[in-house]
């Protein structure tokens, strides 16, 4: 078997790069920079839209339309930064914690690492990618470290590097989508009351087709959960009612051009229906965990994008509810629009997640 790298979520990489999340309605792209004094610079970013089903179920369906996405999204940010830094989705990841003796070397791991995997990993070994990282010390008297393997099948970590590429871009690094979310939430939880120590952080991420829910306490995840709700719930209501095509309804839907009883016919039903599914997954979370409540909910993916959504959502839950903006506080560059980038920012957690491997300690 061979080991190569290609999964290394969490090693350092050489800057600079651009994070590209491929998601299933969307190619999206965050470049930042040093701003000095610790703050980040947004240097460019891109959404550019996939045709339906070109990505599905985190699948790559249709290798030319989302290397196409990918090269539009690259131009309109006008970055010369050819690396990027791609995700898989959770769902397509296996990653398990395993305690290792201290002081091992790299082809000690590497053996370790092999023989475990092929315990818990359901397929050949030749059709995964295969790699590990160490957490730190494990708990006792020093002689053990813990150590994360993750493993991914070769055609899913292929396919994602092969879209990039056919874009005339390289990826260099291959994160996980969870984290990635996960690193770009705690820039906006420093900026919570308490900078967000010691409080329960909902992150709800509401894409096109999935409802996302990682619980966050103090930078940890305590809670992760995933289910069939999204934005094309609504865009198929706009449809039926109004006899348009789904493009026509994706962008009557995003400008508000549709007829008068729109707001209280098809929005504000949906808007209800969305905050119920949050209110019904806040109770799933105490439910099944040793928890019993959250101080914040912080709505990201394009559905945060519907004006009042927080206070839809707060309302139902009794939740604080803010929308997610990662840009918060940072320096922005001199050629982006800021309002259009307001309704944009919770739908980027994840590209700006994976822009910010770039800043990765060596
Ligand atoms: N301004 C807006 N107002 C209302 N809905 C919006 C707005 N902007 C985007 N959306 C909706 O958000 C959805 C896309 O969100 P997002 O880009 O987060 O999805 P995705 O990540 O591609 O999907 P998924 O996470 O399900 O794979 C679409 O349904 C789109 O119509
Ligand atoms: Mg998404």
């Amino acid at each position: 078997m061979q080991f190569d790298f290609q999964l290394d979520f969490l090693q350092a990489k050489a800057p600079p790069l651009i994070g590209v999340d491929i998601s299933s309605s969307s190619v999206k792209m965050v470049e930042l920079a040093d701003a000095g004094k610790g703050q980040y610079r947004l240097e460019h970013y891109a959404i550019e839209p996939l045709p339906r089903d070109a990505v599905t179920d985190g699948n790559i369906a249709n290798l030319d339309a989302v290397g196409d996405s990918v090269r539009r999204a690259w131009k309109h940010t006008g970055s010369r930064v050819k690396n990027a830094a791609v995700a898989l989705p959770a769902a397509a990841v296996i990653t398990k914690k395993i305690v290792v003796p201290a002081g091992l070397r790299e082809e000690e791991l590497e053996m370790q690492v092999e023989t475990e995997a092929n315990q818990y990993i359901p397929f050949s070994l030749d059709e995964v990618n295969l790699d590990f990282q160490i957490i730190g010390p494990a708990p006792g008297d020093g002689s053990e470290v813990e150590l994360l393997i993750a493993a991914s099948r070769k055609e899913k970590v292929e396919d994602r590097v092969a879209a990039v590429e056919a874009a005339g871009m390289k990826a260099v690094v291959m994160d996980v989508e969870t984290y990635a979310t996960q690193t770009a939430a705690d820039l906006i939880i420093r900026h919570l009351p308490n900078a967000g120590r010691d409080r329960t952080v909902a992150i709800v991420d509401i894409g096109s087709t999935m409802m996302h829910i990682n619980v966050l306490l103090n930078e940890q995840s305590v809670y992760m959960r995933e289910q069939t709700f999204g934005g094309n719930q609504l865009t198929m209501e706009i449809q039926r009612r109004y006899s348009l095509s789904a493009e026509e309804a994706e962008i009557a839907k995003r400008s508000g051009d549709l007829p008068e009883n729109y707001a209280d016919e098809v929005l504000q039903p949906f808007m209800e229906t969305l905050g119920l599914e949050v209110a019904r997954a806040m109770q799933f979370f105490f439910s099944s965990t040793q928890y019993n409540r959250v101080d914040h909910i912080l709505l990201a993916g394009g559905c945060a994008g519907i004006p009042g959504l927080e206070g839809a959502v707060g309302g139902r839950t009794q939740i604080d509810t803010r929308l997610a903006n990662p840009f918060q506080g940072m320096v922005m560059g001199s050629k982006l629009k800021n309002r259009q980038l307001e309704s944009d920012a919770p739908s980027l957690l994840i590209a700006c997640g994976l822009a910010m491997r770039r800043f990765d300690p060596t």
